[in-house]
């Protein structure tokens, strides 16, 4: 848990990030909290973010400080904000907060029977039993030596750089670089390629640990939207020659949240545009493996401009997300300021997990045949439910990745989430999202979540839906 606050925000600055918040009824404790709980759930206000003092939130807001005090006495039994005498209240990541959009709002609902359609984060498959046995046998003769190393164990760098080969993209180990997950992977890069205050592309939408780490970093998002499910090449190349940003960051197989693949002729235009402009990009293929119905299948975009492309991958999704395996192919140039920049905040990536990681590859064929079966199946089912509770949600079946982007036709995406949790389902609006501006109609649902799970989300949902609709929720909002 966070033990103190890194930026703060004023009482009038609550106040319009709260907007209406009463819906013209008398003021409560419990409106507060549930609209300042929303803030937090939506990344709006940020893990660190000191709260102002009581008295300052109360005059802003217009109501008594003992309002105030229990408005924030219920978020602490949720866990969302701390305090300490002195030190004033902040907000902090719940305990239970993990994975995929931990520090954006994308964390669970901590209430029991509570589901989570919000992270797109598959189990570990059973194969990875045996991995471990097999691991285990004769370690410490195996692995002698100190067990640092920043670039990673050769052992498994030479699997991945066969992976790679046999995408067709001609890989060697010193090209490879492990990192703890593919966040890790393209912090790292960002932080030894752009320098605060410089422009980084990004689709919009994309994903939103991405979008922190660019922030995190004081550089800007240069948002280029996806345009009906797919990339407008002529708006991203406009923008690589206008807005001249230092480094670009794409997901062109199976994009987050989008589902959408680049086929070869627009990475081919891709890569004569970064060439052309001389951009670097990073291209993140966290989620390559998730391909579902296996139609066609591109070469890796660093094939179209090889001395551009940065391409980030990850065991997350193909695997597990707690083996928090990543890794960076690049030149070793590249790779080298990439090891520099490491040694700053972790010296290496934990080797007993890289074994472990090394003997699952050798196996992969098997487990990702099996997932993708699964995931296809699931992705199948998810259609059809929404087909039969949501069918005025549109949204274009994915041939690959993990979830469904929903567009539901009204903006009310962060109301349907609050009321949502209260159906005991949490969901991702579009905001998480959006590289600007908000993306208020769309919601992401994954469908990573077991069938009879799938149901009962499902059902909750078009409940929440429902509830929305009929104004019939503990939550008001001002009607739609
Ligand atoms: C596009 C994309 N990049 C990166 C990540 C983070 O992956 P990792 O768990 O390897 O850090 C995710 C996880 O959801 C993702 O969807």
């Amino acid at each position: 848990m966070m033990t103190s606050a890194v930026r703060h925000v004023q009482g009038r600055k609550v106040a319009e990030l709260l907007g209406e918040w009463t819906a013209g009824a008398a003021a409560s404790s419990q409106q507060l909290h549930r609209a300042l709980r929303r803030l937090v759930l939506d990344g709006v206000l940020a893990p660190a973010t000191r709260l102002p003092a009581e008295r300052d939130l109360a005059s802003s807001l217009g109501v008594s400080r003992t309002l105030v005090v229990r408005a924030l006495e219920l978020l602490r039994e949720d866990d969302l904000v701390a305090s300490r005498r002195g030190a004033g209240s902040w907000i902090t990541v719940p305990s239970g907060g993990d994975g995929e959009g931990a520090v954006t709002g994308l964390f669970g609902p901590s209430g029991e029977g509570a589901l989570n359609m919000a992270q797109a984060t598959p189990c570990a498959p059973p194969e990875l039993d045996d991995a471990l046995d097999r691991a285990r046998p004769r370690f410490a003769e195996l692995y002698p030596g100190s067990g640092y190393d920043p670039r990673g164990l050769l052992r498994l760098r030479e699997r991945l750089a066969e992976r790679f080969t046999r995408r067709g993209l001609p890989t060697g180990p010193h090209q490879i670089l492990v990192t703890s997950g593919a966040q890790h992977a393209f912090s790292l890069t960002l932080r030894a390629l752009v320098a605060p205050g410089e422009r980084v592309l990004v689709e919009h939408p994309t994903y939103p640990n991405a979008l922190e780490a660019v922030r995190g970093l004081r550089a800007s998002t240069v948002g280029v939207p996806m345009v009906d499910g797919s990339w407008d090449l002529d708006a991203v190349e406009a923008t690589l020659r206008q807005a001249a940003p230092r480094l670009a960051y794409l997901i062109p197989d199976f994009q987050n949240p989008t589902g959408a693949r680049l086929d070869e002729a627009g990475r081919q235009r891709l890569g004569t545009a970064l060439r052309r402009n001389g951009t670097s990009a990073v291209v993140d293929e966290t989620l390559v493996d998730m391909d579902l119905d296996g139609v066609a299948q591109p070469l890796p975009m660093a094939a179209f401009a090889e001395e551009r492309v940065i391409t980030v991958g990850s065991a997350s999704k193909s695997f597990w997300g707690g083996l928090r395996i990543g890794w960076v192919r690049a030149s070793e140039d590249i790779l080298q300021r990439i090891a520099a920049t490491r040694v700053a905040g972790d010296l290496g990536t934990p080797v007993l997990e890289q074994v472990v990681f090394a003997e699952l590859l050798a196996d992969a064929d098997t487990v990702l045949g099996r997932r993708r079966e699964k995931m296809r199946a699931r992705r199948d089912r998810l259609v059809e439910l929404l087909g039969t509770h949501c069918p005025e949600w549109r949204f274009q079946v994915p041939r690959g990745g993990l979830s469904l982007w929903c567009d539901l036709g009204v903006p009310v995406g962060g109301k349907l989430a609050v009321i949502a949790e209260q159906h005991g389902v949490h969901i991702g609006s579009g905001m998480h999202f959006a590289a600007h501006g908000n993306l208020e109609r769309f919601l992401r649902l994954p469908y990573t979540l077991p069938p009879e799970q799938l149901e009962d989300g499902v059902a909750r949902l078009a409940r929440a839906r429902d509830a929305l609709r009929s104004g019939v929720s503990s939550v008001e909002f001002p009607v739609m």
